[in-house]
């Protein structure tokens, strides 16, 4: 039996991860092309975000192993495999890498610092109100991995904290009692209006998506900052693009977007009131996510049970 690591990877990251699953794994055979014989050994599927097919022929599949956290692109694709166990990445490395982006903007709205690097534009010199974090509402959407770690690192920071899910699924180990965690649709509108800054952490699903509409947009309070960190398809970016326009919301950090790359003449680019990253509030560190993908790789071997499995009818 053998390894398949496949998915959008240029030819040094796929060569990156493969030595790192190979130290991680020494005992298994990866292979990142196959043929008509290997095809038919390949009992685990290694996954970077693949092109949609990418998993179709191979007969033997018992595992698909994701490498990103998010597996909506993955569960959009008609010809996966249906029945075969789909586990997503859950690395701590990740869900630290998630917070300290969060953690960054937030930061930088507090401080006024994206204003100051707009005053720089214009050289001007001007100060502008230094607010505590223990003033400043901040709401996060998305309960799991990274919305809890990113929860916790900014009620850590001081800031009131609140988090919304979309369904009560009991508490969250390791969650600071400060944090006021919200649930469900009904319970959004008065979240978003008590909310300076909304930081989207949702998985995309057919609940979520456009979930970040002009509606949500309107219930924020003026000046109010979002922070979309998730998926370019929860945000409606025609709405978003309005709201920045007519000035009720003062700025957005941006790190995903319908299109990615994000095409060159899109209007997030050079909109002075977007800040944007390409796709990079947290990657997956093959350092740490090969020990991730060798444990549930050896759960396997040994008939035990797989970690982080994805409930397909739930997206995520
Ligand atoms: C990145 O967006 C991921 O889902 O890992």
């Amino acid at each position: 039996v053998s390894l398949y690591l496949c998915g959008r990877l240029d030819e040094a990251e796929r060569e990156h991860w493969r030595a790192c699953l190979q130290q991680a794994l020494p005992e298994e055979s990866i292979l990142t092309v196959l043929d008509a014989q290997t095809r038919e050994q390949v009992d685990v599927a290694v996954v970077a975000n693949p092109a949609p097919g990418s998993l179709q022929g191979l007969p033997q599949l018992r595992l698909i192993q994701s490498l990103w956290a998010g597996v909506d692109r993955l569960l959009s694709d008609a010809s996966l495999p249906e029945d075969i166990p789909l586990a997503r990445m859950v690395d701590p490395a990740m869900n630290q890498a998630m917070a300290e982006t969060a953690l960054w903007a937030v930061l930088s709205l507090q401080r006024g610092f994206f204003e100051y690097a707009r005053q720089q534009q214009q050289a001007c010199w001007r100060v502008l109100p230094q607010r505590r974090a223990d003033e400043l509402h901040v709401s996060v959407l998305g309960l799991g991995q990274m919305g809890a770690a990113t929860a916790t690192r900014l009620a850590e920071q001081g800031y009131r904290v609140h988090a919304w899910r979309t369904r009560d699924t009991g508490a969250i180990p390791g969650l600071p009692a400060s944090v006021v965690v919200h649930a469900g649709a009904q319970a959004l509108p008065a979240l978003a209006a008590r909310s300076e800054i909304l930081i989207n952490l949702l998985p995309l699903t057919a609940a979520t998506r456009g979930l970040l509409n002009a509606e949500l947009l309107a219930a924020l309070p003026a000046g109010a900052a979002l922070v979309n960190l998730a998926r370019g398809a929860h945000l409606v970016e025609s709405d978003l693009i309005a709201a920045l326009d007519s000035g009720h919301i003062s700025q957005a950090v941006l790190d995903v977007f319908a299109v990615e790359p994000l095409p060159g003449q899109h209007p997030f680019w050079r909109h002075p009131r977007v800040s944007l990253l390409p796709h990079a509030a947290a990657q997956t560190d093959p350092r740490s996510a090969a020990a991730v993908v060798a444990a549930n790789v050896r759960r396997l071997r040994q008939d035990q049970p797989l970690r982080h499995l994805v409930d397909r009818r739930r997206g995520y």
